[in-house]
């Protein structure tokens, strides 16, 4: 099988690293790809966003199957424009990726299918928003309704502070959401589905806050781990049956089936399971600790996914043990992060590399705020934590800045459900 893997952060160097693990994969190709990918998979130029330059590539290239990494690609229609060339793709239809695009399109669907998500207010205007941040009252949460690679939401006491970023995506033309606030931990849950079939993966969690302990902006994620030992038993199966499955089966029900990654990012609060959001693509970088952990071969399960055969599908098999990512970052992120400067020490295992270039000497350069996934794999989550920070601690990059308590919580067990 001949598979071609769009993107070019560490998940999709992730996803490079696990397909050319699966006998069946005899050619790889990563596009565009980074500094990482070009080790083990064939590099290839594309502009991701370009749906008809992304399924060219795909039938010159002779692809088998194709492997969308990014949402963005997804949601202009690179999954139906390599569909529509006769290619099989993993990745929903830019119709059904609106469960990411537009977190409005998602709420209508969680309501009709019964999945239980965040109380919200869909806001027009100005006026509106300051009334329903006073019906949500405090902590507020207001979201762009649109795709920001995960800064688009702020969560604040600080009711000036959510106007001014209310006001921010008004008059930049978006759409606001008001929610109700959630508590309770939150769980990144990934789902492969072909449409009707939906096979769980493990559970993760990502720190999507900045700064350590939890403080600074959002950003896209700054480590991860998994599977997590405070899971509630019973947990992945609930969440299959009462988020996922009816999830699937309503975008079925409106002729727009979801087939791909469906991920459900979950918050466990006091009443209950509740969805935060879904996403229509892997997590980036939940999926560099919740690959590692798969047995099962990788493209034989997308393929699957792919052709509509994932009720034929063997169960899923999981390495005992727990995988831990920390992201190191270039200065100034998630503002304005400075890329150009030479990353050394990035080449051992685990390291995955995400916003990462060779210039024509050679040379790793950073070319983006996230700029490699450090990964381990250990028998425990502590073991797998302290690999990942000594392989952290052989990492140069001028200025850069990753948090040093990825996974500590969980380790230490202060997450309660
Ligand atoms: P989203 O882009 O919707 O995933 O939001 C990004 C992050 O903001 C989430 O992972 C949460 O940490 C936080 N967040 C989003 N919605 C809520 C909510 N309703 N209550 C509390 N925190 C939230
Ligand atoms: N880690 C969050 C995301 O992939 O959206």
């Amino acid at each position: 099988m001949r598979v071609l893997v769009v993107g070019s952060g560490a998940r999709e160097h992730a996803l490079c690293v696990a397909l050319s693990s699966d006998p069946a994969v005899t050619a790889l190709a990563c596009a565009p790809g980074n500094a990482g990918t070009a080790r083990i998979a064939q590099a290839a130029a594309v502009d991701a966003a370009d749906p008809a330059a992304v399924a060219a590539l795909a039938t010159s290239w002779a692809a088998d199957l194709v492997v969308v990494g990014p949402e963005v690609p997804l949601v202009a229609g690179a999954a139906d424009a390599v569909r529509d060339a006769g290619i099989g793709c993993f990745g929903p239809s830019a119709q059904a990726a609106q469960l990411e695009s537009s977190k409005s399109f998602a709420k209508h669907v969680m309501s009709t299918a019964g999945v239980p998500t965040a109380g919200y207010w869909a806001v027009g205007g100005a006026a509106e928003l300051e009334t329903a941040l006073d019906e949500a009252g405090p902590p507020y949460v207001v979201k762009d309704d649109g795709l920001a690679a995960g800064k688009g939401v702020v969560v604040t006491t600080d009711r000036d502070a959510a106007v001014a970023h209310g006001h921010r995506v008004l008059d930049a033309g978006g759409a606001v959401l008001v929610e109700e606030f959630l508590d309770g931990p939150e769980v990144s849950l990934f789902a492969v589905t072909d449409g009707t079939t939906v096979l769980p993966l493990l559970p993760a969690q990502d720190a999507k806050r900045r700064d350590d302990g939890d403080a600074g902006p959002n950003t896209g994620g700054m480590g991860a781990y998994a599977p997590l030992p405070w899971a509630p038993a019973g947990l992945v199966e609930e969440a299959r049956a009462t988020v996922l499955q009816p999830t699937v089966d309503e975008m079925a029900r409106r002729g727009e089936p979801f087939s791909g990654l469906l991920y459900a990012g979950l918050a466990l609060t006091s009443r209950g399971l509740r969805v935060v959001e879904f996403n229509a693509r892997f997590g980036d970088p939940e999926t560099q600790v919740v690959l590692p952990l798969l047995e099962t071969p990788l493209a034989g399960l997308l393929q699957a996914a792919a052709t509509g055969t994932l009720a034929g599908h063997p169960p899923l098999r999981w390495l005992d043990g727990a995988a831990v990512t920390v992201v190191v970052a270039a200065p100034g992120y998630p503002e304005r992060p400075r890329t150009g400067d030479p990353v050394t020490g990035a080449d051992g295992e685990g390291v995955l590399h995400a916003g990462t270039t060779v210039d024509a000497e050679g040379t790793v350069r950073s070319a983006g705020g996230r700029v490699l996934a450090v990964t381990a794999v250990g028998a425990d989550l502590a073991a797998a934590r302290q690999s990942a920070y000594e392989r952290v601690a052989a990492v140069r990059l001028a200025g850069a800045h990753w948090r040093t308590d990825i996974a500590l919580a969980a380790v230490e067990g202060r997450i309660t459900v």
